[in-house]
């Protein structure tokens, strides 16, 4: 008999059953097979494999560039670190918009080729054709509303949306939709906290918020912003929890010293 205990795999009904029981949702990014490891053995309910990979993985200054076989690339490290959490995957700019056979086929790719669970898509009204393309293969999908940052070039910067009316009025008109298309949950990133209540509020799915205020049913953060190695990046929503890029140069200064000085390696780290 096996002394191990099953592990209980989240889903999105467990997310789902979370919100209905006013539990928080947690939600990370992860783009490798490492640091899924750390996080998933850390408890974390959710990993998302964010298209931030452009940003924090490969120095992109906008998650544009990133590809769809990159994408998976990362996924397919991530799922194999993971044993409890939910591995959600971005679906890349221009691998869904305006084009539904496209997003089917891109969201197959993904859950073929990686064994992730869900996938996440940026907009509202304007991809409902892909969104219901996808589900309709069984292909859970979560949604994204407010500052979506692959149309960067359309809004031109990262501020908060949605602070006009008539935005607002379209999140909310959206975040319904998404939840009516059948979307098990989504990301409201950068909005006010007092919209974030009202949607959440008025939806059975669960919202994962970032920058967007306490009322989000659930809260995510992109790993390396949260571990302190993008220094640069520090927006007010961000709390850091470590200050890993002085920490990794500190360590690694050590290291050079201790091989210049001929310290490294000694007696007993030799054959
Ligand atoms: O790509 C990403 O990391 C994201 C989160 C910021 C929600 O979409």
């Amino acid at each position: 008999m096996s002394v191990h205990k099953e592990v209980k795999r989240v889903t999105t009904h467990t997310l789902q059953a979370m919100k209905a029981r006013g539990e928080k949702i947690s939600m990370l990014t992860g783009y490798d097979f490492s640091m899924a490891r750390i996080l998933d053995e850390a408890g974390i309910d959710v990993i998302l494999v964010g298209d931030s990979a452009s940003n924090v993985m490969a120095g992109h200054e906008t998650t544009l560039p990133i590809t769809l076989d990159q994408m998976i690339y990362h996924a397919q490290s991530v799922v194999r670190g993971v044993k409890r959490a939910l591995v959600i995957v971005d679906l890349p700019f221009g691998s869904y918009q305006g084009n539904s056979k496209l997003a089917l086929q891109s969201a197959i790719r993904i859950m073929k080729e990686s064994g992730a669970h869900a996938v996440k898509m940026e907009g509202g009204h304007e991809i409902q054709e892909s969104i219901k393309r996808i589900l309709s293969a069984g292909i859970p999908v979560m949604g994204h509303l407010g500052l979506v940052p692959q149309s960067i070039y359309k809004f031109g910067t990262y501020t908060v949306r949605a602070k006009e009316e008539v935005e607002a009025e379209q999140l909310r008109n959206d975040a319904k939709l998404l939840q009516e298309l059948g979307c098990f949950g989504m990301v409201l990133e950068k909005i006010p906290a007092k919209l974030t209540k009202e949607v959440s509020e008025s939806l059975l799915i669960p919202t994962i918020g970032i920058g967007a205020g306490m009322h989000a049913d659930g809260q995510v953060l992109v790993t390396h912003d949260l571990l302190g190695i993008t220094k640069d990046f520090q927006p007010r929503f961000l709390r850091r929890y470590m200050n890993l890029f002085e920490d990794i140069k500190t360590a690694v200064q050590s290291y050079v010293n201790d091989v210049k000085i001929k310290d490294f390696p000694n007696q007993k780290e030799q054959y």
